[in-house]
């Protein structure tokens, strides 16, 4: 078995995002304290295991970044080569750098995440590299791993809601097959209703529901600072649609500013993630206005990725220079910021600051 002993994520309560949302239930499954930093490493510790046992040599996949990461650690713990197709300029050097260490051939493209994906869809016709993106279904089964272990964290006491990022929707998939499997085996009693987020500027599933009642996908060419998510034409729509309707969920997205402050509000509970994972909060609080969450439900977000894995979103919004708005009016978001304050190396000035930290407080 590849394993870097993955899994067993802690469940954490968010008692000031309860608070502030009125939902007393609140849970996030955080997949960011995998090995690799995000839920990627269920998934890959199966495929990477069937890529070894059949006797590959070369893994391969395109990515956002996190994928890469993960695919490139597991291979070099099985003693295999990991080729990397990434977009050139469209993900964040912490997961490019994740991938460099582990030793990936990593080839950054000059298109996007689609474009990588269709040139593996053709290279691997040509050459003997197997094929690790999310529609391997090696990695969906790993990937389920995130629904029994949440269930038994809640002693096996379903959830109302289960809320997940929505990119090339695999982890979706995977997490819907998990709760219809535990469901029919009699594990659980009911079915939480699994809804996905999407980034307003990457919303190819939203659109697809709304405007084609989940019957063909409506593609975007997707633009958002989550970049993990910066996906126009994800591959398992349709097993998506699938699950959404099995469990009665739904799927709603945000904009840039609510994922922002999302990510903001969750690193103030001490644990934070990287922007993709952050539009589950965004999302929840839309769902609460519109009645599709009560406030005496159980509501569990994924989060999908360790904060240190974008930390130029971080820097940038702290500092105050992510979004047009935080300059235009930053109200509430600026209610968030913490830049980073530069002193001469004196006491008297860092008394003076902690002064004016205690009044703003006050
Ligand atoms: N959150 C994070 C942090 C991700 O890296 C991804 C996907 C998602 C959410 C969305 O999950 O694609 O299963 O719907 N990242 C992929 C990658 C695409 O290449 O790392 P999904």
């Amino acid at each position: 078995m590849v394993s870097l002993r993955e899994g067993n994520t802690p469940l954490y309560d968010l008692p000031q995002c309860s608070r502030r949302t009125g939902i007393r239930r609140l849970y996030a499954k955080h997949q960011g304290a995998n090995p690799t930093g995000s839920f990627k490493d269920t998934g890959m510790t199966v495929a990477a295991t069937f890529a070894r046992e059949a006797g590959y040599q070369w893994v391969a996949c395109a990515s956002t970044g996190n994928t890469s990461a993960s695919m490139a650690a597991y291979a070099a713990r099985g003693g295999m080569r990991s080729l990397v197709m990434v977009p050139e300029g469209k993900i964040s050097w912490s997961k490019l750098s994740q991938a460099l260490d582990y030793g990936a051939l990593t080839c950054q493209l000059r298109t996007d995440f689609d474009g990588c994906l269709r040139l593996l869809q053709e290279l691997v016709k040509r050459a003997p590299v197997y094929q690790l993106n999310s529609i391997n279904p090696f990695r969906l089964e790993g990937q389920k791993t995130l629904a029994l272990e949440l269930l038994e964290q809640l002693d096996w006491q379903a959830p109302d809601h289960i809320i997940v990022p929505g990119g090339n929707l695999g982890n979706s998939s995977a997490i819907g097959k998990a709760l219809l499997e535990m469901h029919e085996a009699g594990l659980i009693g009911r079915l939480p209703k699994l809804s996905v987020i999407q980034a307003e500027g990457a919303n190819a599933l939203f659109r697809t529901l709304r405007e084609a009642d989940g019957k063909r996908l409506i593609s975007v060419h997707a633009e958002t600072r989550a970049t993990a998510i910066r996906i126009g034409n994800p591959a398992s729509w349709q097993k998506a649609v699938k699950v959404l309707r099995a469990t009665g969920g739904t799927c709603e997205e945000v904009s840039e500013t609510e994922i922002a402050q999302a990510k903001a509000e969750i690193g103030a509970e001490g644990i934070g993630c990287e922007p993709a994972s952050a539009v589950t909060l965004a999302g929840l609080k839309k769902l609460i206005q519109q009645g599709f969450v009560q406030a005496d439900e159980t509501v569990v977000l994924v989060l999908t990725g360790n904060l240190l894995k974008d930390p130029d979103f971080t820097m940038e919004f702290h500092r105050g220079d992510l979004l047009p708005e935080q300059t235009r009016d930053g109200g509430a978001l600026n209610a968030y910021r913490h830049p980073p304050v530069v002193l001469d190396a004196s006491l008297d000035a860092v008394l003076h600051v902690l002064d004016q930290a205690e009044k703003k407080d006050r």
